[in-house]
């Protein structure tokens, strides 16, 4: 069911746990299935520093946590912004199409923590937009908050 990606991803994730001092956090939680992910980022200039998370969810869910929290590290803001959960999909070697929206969650995370950063500095937060299930990535799901 799940590749040996995931499953390595799962049983030892990396970057988890709180940033205390965090510049913007973001917390999501899933329609479908009640599990929340919650990310925390640190930004110098344009760039995201450090990334963390705190799961509370399926073994997709923190594969794509910490997957996500390992891609977006070093990243400038825009192009963390652009970052898909088709983007978490691949790095992961595929998810089966029913846990697709689990990859969603990471996505929509590090929008939340870009908006949160944003607000903080008293800018405007920029439009996430409906949370799509797949971005392409081909799970043939509805969009959940459509
Ligand atoms: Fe809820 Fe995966 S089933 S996040």
């Amino acid at each position: 069911m799940y590749t040996e990606k995931v499953i390595a991803e799962f049983t030892n994730p990396e970057n988890v746990g709180e940033i205390a001092d965090a510049d913007g956090v973001g917390e999501v939680g899933s329609p479908a299935c009640g599990d929340i992910m919650k990310i925390y980022l640190k930004i110098e200039g344009d760039k995201i520093t450090d990334a963390r998370f705190q799961t509370f969810g399926c073994a997709a869910a923190i594969a794509s946590s910490s997957m996500t929290t390992r891609m977006i590290r070093g990243m400038p803001l825009s192009e963390a912004w652009e970052f898909s959960n088709a983007d978490v999909v691949d790095a992961l070697g595929g998810l089966p199409p029913a846990k697709v929206h689990c990859s969603v969650l990471a996505r929509d995370a590090v929008r939340a923590a870009i908006n949160d950063y944003r607000t903080r500095r008293g800018l405007e937060p920029r439009e996430t937009g409906s949370s799509r299930c797949c971005d392409g990535a081909g799970c043939g799901s509805k969009p959940e908050n459509d």
